[in-house]
């Protein structure tokens, strides 16, 4: 079956408790929920990964088979050289997604290192910008 890889970054576990004028209401487990319904819908498989650590977000993308990555990098969006060389090293397409619109925040949340090696970036739909990049996902692989 074809995969779909979403990978979220650091203290995006926190999601619906934390900064909640932010980020929204919404928890981790509801859109990965969303994730797996819609991926069953279309009869693909979708694996979701949280983590904190830089490394592992890098070994993910090294070892993955999946066909397309949705990939929310949080804060390491900024400066993570590490993750934009595994992005550009990999062969799957990636496509990023912020729940927030960086644009419209602090200046330092302005330059994503990762936009020039993904396929596209949606940001600023809260949990919607998970599906909105399913659906992403969903045309790059038709
Ligand atoms: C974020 C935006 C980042 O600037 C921030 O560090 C996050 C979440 C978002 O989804 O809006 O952790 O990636």
């Amino acid at each position: 079956m074809t995969k779909i890889l979403v990978i979220h970054g650091p203290n995006l576990n926190l999601i619906g408790d934390r900064e909640v004028d932010v980020y929204g209401a919404t928890t981790l487990a509801d859109i990965n929920t969303g994730l797996a319904k819609r991926a069953a819908a279309a009869g693909l498989e979708v694996e979701t990964f949280q983590s904190n650590h830089e490394g592992e977000i890098v070994d993910m993308i090294q070892r993955t088979d999946a066909a397309v990555i949705i990939l929310n990098p949080g804060a390491l969006t900024h400066y993570s050289i590490a993750i934009r060389d595994a992005v550009a090293a990999g062969k799957a397409p990636v496509i990023e997604v912020h729940l927030s619109n960086i644009y419209a925040r602090e200046d330092f949340r302005h330059t994503s290192v990762i936009a020039p090696v993904a396929v596209g970036q949606i940001a600023g739909f809260g949990s919607s910008s998970y599906y909105l990049a399913f659906g992403a996902a969903q045309d790059i692989l038709s």
